[in-house]
């Protein structure tokens, strides 16, 4: 059944949210349970589509779970088959995180070329090559990427040419089982990769080096690891969603449940712009802007403004005192809420990887179209200060990547509303 999010916007929000963990932490913890020769119980886990996708593909793999409450139990000792199959991959990129693990569980495994969000080419040559360098063949077949290492994956020192968040976790979840000493260099520091790390420390992996962009692991050799329960991290991008929801409608709003560390470059950027803080530890309550100033925003690796943040900032400096530049720097086709925001009244010029974007828009309700995961939020970001109603389609980008998004805004105070199409 196919559903639209209907928008009444101009609404002043209020009160608090509480963030779900992090989807983008959670699915590299669940893809690396492959390498668990116990049960083990992963709580905090947000109960979005994209996770229910990783588990039916482990499950197709052979392994039980169950997922109750945020909590999800998982036995991964029962897989046999090492073949991730196109029909679960393709609806997700991130399947790609299970071929590190398969190919250094069973020294062979077929994991079908990932699907997902269309935000430009994503390839996945730096996951392929580091493997090769760990000793694996590697050979394209038929939409599979068809890997093998009969003896086991060996450790040597790789060297990533661009920071890959899953591309990190890939490899490192391969070094925790291979043989010898793995050193890597360029890692991703996203606190997605440092909870990964510590969940194979807590496991007896040795690593060195976890939160900079150089990790030394020592692997088992082959031996599974006795991985320990663990609770998942809350969401920065969730977070960083909701601020932006608070400070385009200038509202005063409170975010509980989150680490303030990790969307410290959102809320800096917020505080450019205008708005005040008052952080707690687990916390953050956004006061409303006497002005909401302009700002530029350039995407980066963490710790710097995240590219999943982009199109919800770009939302709110339609409404800012002034023009606004956004470059996106990491994926070159992260521009395509532009259209469908210039149809509810947006004034927003691109040129090549930049944006400018005038401010003071009054921005009108409109029928517009999700095209993939944040754009979609930053189009709910937009309908809220909209003039009249706007109806998002095509949700189901949404549902890959928030929870309950439409009961959190209402009882923010949003005029939202899920309908069937
Ligand atoms: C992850 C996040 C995604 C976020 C992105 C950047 C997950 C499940 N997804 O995606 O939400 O937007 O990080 O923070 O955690 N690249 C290559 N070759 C590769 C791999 C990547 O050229 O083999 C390039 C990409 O095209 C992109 C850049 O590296 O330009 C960063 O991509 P990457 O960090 O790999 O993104 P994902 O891990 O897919």
């Amino acid at each position: 059944m196919l559903h639209y999010l209907s928008i009444k916007g101009k609404q002043k929000l209020k009160g608090s949210v509480c963030i779900s963990g992090a989807k983008n932490a959670a699915l590299p913890l669940l893809a690396a349970t492959l390498l668990s020769k116990n049960e083990i119980t992963l709580s905090n886990i947000p109960e979005v589509v994209d996770v229910k996708t990783l588990l039916k593909l482990l499950e197709n793999l052979g392994a039980k779970t169950n997922l109750e409450k945020n909590i999800v139990t998982i036995n991964t000792v029962p897989v046999k088959s090492a073949c991730a199959n196109y029909d679960i991959v393709r609806k997700m990129r991130a399947s790609i995180l299970t071929l590190g693990p398969l190919l250094a569980r069973f020294g062979h495994c077929e994991v079908s070329m990932p699907g997902g969000c269309a935000i430009g080419q994503r390839p996945i040559d730096l996951h392929l090559k580091a493997l090769e360098q760990m000793g694996a063949t590697i050979e394209l077949k038929q939409g599979y990427v068809v890997a093998k290492a009969p003896d086991g994956l060996k450790g040597t020192t790789i060297i990533f040419d661009k920071v890959t968040v899953t591309g990190s976790e890939n490899i490192l979840m391969a070094a925790a089982l291979a043989h010898g000493v793995t050193k890597l260099v360029n890692v991703a520091k996203e606190p997605e990769v440092v909870q990964l790390c510590e969940f194979l420390k807590e496991a007896g992996v040795s690593i060195d080096g976890i939160g900079t962009s150089n990790l030394t692991i020592v692997g088992s050799y082959g031996e599974l690891l006795d991985l320990k329960d663990i609770k998942v991290i809350p969401d920065r991008i969730e977070a960083g969603t909701y601020l932006c929801a608070g400070a385009i409608t200038n509202s005063k709003i409170t975010i509980v449940n989150v680490i303030p560390k990790h969307i410290e470059s959102i809320t800096l950027k917020l505080k450019q712009m205008g708005f005040n803080f008052n952080i707690n530890e687990n916390s953050i309550t956004l006061l409303p802007a006497l002005e909401i100033k302009p700002s530029d925003i350039e995407t980066s690796e963490y710790p710097g403004f995240p590219t999943d943040v982009q199109a919800q900032f770009m939302a709110l400096c339609t409404q800012a005192n002034g023009t606004s530049i956004i470059d996106e720097k990491l994926f070159e086709n992260r521009f395509m809420h532009v259209s469908e925001m210039t149809r509810m009244g947006a004034n927003i010029k691109l040129k090549g990887h930049s944006a400018t974007v005038e401010g003071n828009m009054d921005l009108i309700g409109a029928d517009v179209m999700a095209t993939d995961l944040r754009a979609s939020s930053a189009l709910v970001l937009a309908a809220l200060v909209a003039k009249g109603t706007t109806r998002i389609h095509r949700i189901y980008h949404l549902d890959r990547g928030y929870e309950n998004l439409e009961g959190k805004f209402s009882a923010l105070g949003a005029n939202i509303e899920r309908l069937e199409e």
